[in-house]
């Protein structure tokens, strides 16, 4: 989809569809009234009828509108005018992408964008119709023989704007679209399944990023891993006949004494549990365990096309958690790259293992800030849904930023407390930590072990076990938190 902006008058425009807004009780936007009157008074006739509802979201396709250039004009309502949030905005422009692309329109001129969001400029609505527009356009149909061909929907919008725009909007057009393209790689490498998508997989997707962008890519194999003491992340490797992967990401977008923001993303390629095993329902899912990485390169493509200036390091540990003959057997204690070892009372708590030796390599960067992402427990799932990421940090003003940034992108976190108390629920008799805590609190206990790794920097957690993919008929990976992440780092580097 390809996006411009444009300034001019919607009864006038030459185009497949004119979007326009409307709210509850028939009140007409200002791109409606406009309409209304070229087609004197033949919308508010129509509205008058009730067969658009009230509720944001709603929609009207109406053709051949007199005196009005093009031949539809579609009509979304957004709920009261005095009650407009972020969210009634969109599903606003979710629905009427819906009805665009189920149209012969080919082209469309926007007008939703003027719709006054309360605390929202127009930079913001743009960015945020851009991305929702283009990622409605997603399709995972890589490993279909047959392809769906559609003759449907928009290849090209206009966002109409009353006033001649400056750079500003610009600048939000390009977010909204990078963002749109970093959500759709995290989409992909997430439903990608485990026999495709191997941490070589991840490995090669990293590299192939770094040859089109302006990243550094370097990937340190089973040996490189070895000699950097890895233990942890390792001896999660143990069980699988697919090879471990380390990927480092460098984007140097600030000046070289700028200290990097390092995050870290999970990349466990399929979670069988290991030796504790899971269940079998719905285990497919588990191929979306390495969506924490996939994130990490869906935001590293958005900032690289953004060319945001700052400097972000990305580090992937990746490897499949596989029962075997020589696979981490429940009791067994291996040595972190920290030095601290772990007693592995539950092989299916593997992703805080291969975390901690990632956390522990940030060391290195002494980064500005380090934020992991990771599908790590199902007790995340319990405490927010699939609504909300959970958000773990040792730095209130860390979270805080993060907490707003996915307010703001629409990609919401919600903090829950890291308390020292909850550190005495990791005891081992016979290693320094185990890897799970004792009953209850299983986000928090998670989080607990990782900051075990994090006291050198400021550090927050993302936990995305509920948020980075929908499960039922609509399965399918989410891309989150690619705006999230993407939206804390263009607030960092004052974009
Ligand atoms: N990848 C899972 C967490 C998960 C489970 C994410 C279900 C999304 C849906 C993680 O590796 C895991 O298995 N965690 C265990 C930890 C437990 C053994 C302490 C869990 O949450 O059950
Ligand atoms: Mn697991
Ligand atoms: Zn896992």
């Amino acid at each position: 989809m390809e996006f411009t902006i444009k300034a001019g008058s919607p009864e006038k425009l030459k185009s497949g569809c004119v979007v326009a807004g409307v709210f509850a009780g028939g009140e007409l936007s200002a791109a409606a009234k406009t309409l209304d009157k070229a087609s004197s008074g033949a919308l508010a006739t129509i509205l008058a009828r009730g067969d658009l509802d009230d509720k944001a979201g709603a929609t009207l396709m109406l053709h051949g509108v007199p005196g009005i250039e093009a031949p539809r004009v579609l009509l979304v309502s957004l709920g009261a005018a005095s009650e407009l949030t972020d969210k009634r905005y969109r599903d606003a422009v979710a629905a009427a992408a819906r009805q665009l692309a189920a149209s012969m329109a080919g082209d469309a001129a926007f007008c939703l964008a003027e719709a006054d969001v309360p605390g929202r400029d127009l930079a913001w609505r743009i960015a945020q119709a851009a991305q929702i527009l283009q990622d409605s356009t997603y399709r995972c149909d890589e490993l279909k023989s047959r392809k769906e061909d559609s003759k449907k929907g928009v290849v090209h919008v206009a966002f109409i704007t009353r006033a001649k725009h400056g750079d500003e909007l610009q600048a939000a057009l390009r977010r909204g679209e990078a963002i749109a393209e970093g959500l759709a790689l995290a989409k992909t490498l997430g439903n990608l399944p485990g026999n495709v998508c191997t941490p070589g997989y991840l490995a090669t997707t990293a590299k192939k990023l770094a040859k089109e962008h302006k990243i550094k890519v370097e990937i340190l194999d089973r040996d490189a891993m070895e000699k950097l003491g890895m233990g942890a992340l390792l001896s999660v490797a143990r069980g699988s006949h697919e090879a471990p992967r380390f990927i480092i990401l460098q984007y140097k977008g600030g000046k070289a004494k700028d200290k990097p923001v390092v995050l870290v993303g999970k990349g466990i390629t399929f979670d069988t549990g290991g030796i504790s095993l899971k269940p079998g329902e719905g285990m497919d899912e588990m191929k979306y365990d390495m969506c924490g990485a996939a994130s990490v390169l869906g935001t590293f493509k958005a900032i690289a096309r953004m060319e945001l200036p700052l400097n972000v390091i990305g580090l992937i540990p990746s490897t499949e958690n596989m029962p075997g003959g020589s696979a981490t057997k429940p009791g067994d204690i291996v040595t972190s790259m920290s030095g601290q070892t772990i007693e592995v009372l539950n092989t299916d708590a593997e992703g805080r293992l291969i975390l901690c030796d990632a956390l522990t390599y940030a060391e290195r960067y002494e980064p500005a800030a380090v934020v992991d992402i990771a599908t790590l427990t199902g007790a995340c799932i319990i405490a927010l849904g699939n609504l909300t990421s959970g958000l773990l940090a040792n730095d209130d003003a860390l979270a805080a930023e993060l907490l707003a940034a996915g307010q703001s992108a629409g990609d919401k976190a919600w903090q829950l407390p890291l308390w020292d108390e909850y550190q005495d629920m990791l005891k081992s008799n016979f290693a320094d930590i185990p890897n799970i805590g004792s009953k209850g609190a299983g986000t928090i206990t998670a989080a607990c072990f990782l900051a075990r790794f994090t006291k050198a920097y400021t550090w927050a957690h993302l936990d995305i076990a509920g948020t980075a993919w929908k499960s039922g008929a609509d399965k399918g990976a989410t891309g989150r938190p690619v705006p999230l992440l993407v939206e804390f780092l263009a607030r960092r580097a004052g974009a």
